[in-house]
C-alpha cells in the first residue's frame, strides 16, 4: 500500500498554504470589473512594480495572459509573430492567436537553450516591401526560464539584443514569463533587469511560486488599458477577485525565497537519476526547477511501464515520450522526497525489469 505521495508531474500541482487560506479567508473584496477590489488593485501594482512595469493586470492563467498580450500588441488582423518553434504559446495554448486572434505565427527554432538565433529572428521579419503577399510582422516573443527544453534561462543580454533588434525594426517584445523568478534566481539577475527591454510580460503566480490560480501581465499602461478590456472580451473579468489575489500575494511575498531551494534539489535528483543505471540526464541542462531525462534505448524499459511502477509507490511524474519523461521542483517537495524519489526509482526499474522477465 502507499503511503506517501510526491507530486512531480509540474510545479502547478502546489497545494495553497495555511497562510494562502487565511489570507483568502480575510481578503478585502470588491467588484474587480468595476475596478473597485482593492486587493486585486494592491497585488497588480506590486508585480509591477518588481516587474519595473507601469502597471498590471490579474488574468486567469499564463495561457490568457499570452494571448491577451499577443491580441494587444497584434491588433490588426494579419499580424505576425515570431516566435520559438518549441515555445508554449506556439505548442501548447491551442493555437489561440490564430483562431481567436487572427494571428499569424512566424516560429523559428529554438535552440536546446532556449535562445533563437538573432540572425535566424531577423530573416524572419517579413519585409514591408512584400506587404502585397507577406502578413506585417508585429511582435517577437520570448519565453524564460524556457520550459520545453528543461527550464533554460535567457540572459539579460540576449533579451537585450532582441529588444535592439525589435526596436530596430518598430517591433515590440512580449515575454511568457510564467517561471521569470525561476530564471531571475538561478542567474542570479533580478527581475526588472531580466524584463528590461520587453513591451509587456507574462507572470505565472501558479508555477515556482506557488499559488493556487493567476498570473499577472505587466506593461505600460495604455497596453494595460487595451488588457484590461480584452480580458472581459475573453470573459476573464472576474467580480470579487480579491480572494485569489489574496493567495498569490502570500505566493509572491513568501515563495520566491524558496526557489534557489528548488534549484538545488533539482540538481541532486537529476543527478542522481543520471547515476541509475538505464536512466540519462543531461544534468549541465538543469538550470532551474525542471528536470527532463531519457530512459536508455535497448533496455527494453518503456517510459510507460517505469510511469505505472512509480505511480504504484507514490511518485507522479509527467510522460514526454515513449523514452521520455519530465520532473518538475516545487516548494512542497522535500529534500527526504528527493530521496524517497531517487529510492522509488531504482525500485521501479529493477520491478519493470523483472515483469520484462530480465
Ligand atoms: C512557459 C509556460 N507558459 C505558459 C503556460 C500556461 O500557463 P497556464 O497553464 O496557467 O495557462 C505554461 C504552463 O505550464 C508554461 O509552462
Amino acid at each position: 500500500m502507499v503511503t506517501k505521495s510526491v507530486d512531480l508531474r509540474s510545479d502547478t500541482v502546489t497545494k495553497p498554504t495555511e497562510a494562502m487560506r487565511a489570507a483568502m479567508a480575510t481578503a478585502e473584496v470588491d467588484d474587480d470589473v468595476l475596478g473597485a477590489d482593492p486587493t486585486a488593485a494592491r497585488l497588480e501594482s506590486e508585480v509591477a512594480k518588481i516587474m519595473g512595469k507601469e502597471a498590471g493586470l490579474f488574468v486567469a492563467s499564463g495561457t490568457m495572459g499570452n494571448l491577451i498580450s499577443v491580441l494587444v500588441h497584434c491588433d490588426i488582423r494579419g499580424s505576425e509573430v515570431i516566435l520559438g518553434d518549441n515555445c508554449h504559446i506556439h505548442i501548447y495554448e491551442n493555437g489561440g492567436i490564430s483562431t481567436i486572434g487572427g494571428v499569424h505565427p512566424r516560429p523559428v527554432k529554438n535552440n536546446d537553450d532556449g535562445t533563437m538565433d538573432i540572425g535566424l529572428i531577423e530573416a524572419a521579419i517579413r519585409d514591408p516591401r512584400g506587404e502585397i503577399v507577406y502578413p506585417t510582422t508585429r511582435l517577437i516573443c520570448l519565453e524564460n526560464s524556457h520550459a520545453n527544453t528543461g527550464g533554460r534561462c535567457l540572459s539579460a543580454e540576449y533579451t537585450d539584443k532582441v529588444g535592439e533588434l525589435a526596436k530596430k525594426h518598430g517591433l515590440k517584445l512580449h515575454i511568457d514569463g510564467a517561471r521569470i523568478f525561476n530564471a531571475s534566481v538561478a542567474l542570479g539577475v533580478p527581475v526588472n533587469r531580466l524584463v528590461q527591454a520587453a513591451d509587456s510580460v507574462s507572470v505565472c503566480l501558479s508555477k515556482g511560486l506557488g499559488a493556487p490560480v493567476g498570473s499577472v501581465i505587466v506593461g505600460s499602461k495604455s497596453f494595460i488599458s487595451k488588457a484590461r478590456r480584452l480580458r472581459k472580451t475573453l470573459g476573464g473579468g472576474m467580480r470579487q477577485l480579491g480572494f485569489i489575489c489574496a493567495a498569490a500575494f502570500v505566493a509572491l511575498k513568501e515563495n520566491v525565497a524558496k526557489l534557489e531551494g528548488d534549484h538545488k534539489k533539482a540538481k541532486v535528483l537529476a543527478e542522481g537519476l543520471n547515476q541509475i543505471k538505464g536512466l540519462r540526464v543531461n544534468v549541465a541542462a538543469v538550470e532551474t526547477n525542471i528536470i527532463f531525462f531519457d530512459i536508455v534505448e535497448g533496455s527494453k524499459i518503456t517510459a510507460e511501464k517505469l510511469y505505472k511502477k512509480l505511480e504504484e509507490h507514490g511518485v507522479l511524474v509527467m510522460l514526454e515520450g515513449p523514452l521520455r519523461m519530465r520532473i518538475v521542483l516545487h516548494h512542497q517537495i522535500s529534500s527526504s522526497d528527493v530521496l524517497y524519489t531517487l529510492s522509488c526509482f531504482q525500485q521501479a526499474l529493477i520491478g519493470v525489469q523483472e515483469e520484462n522477465g530480465n
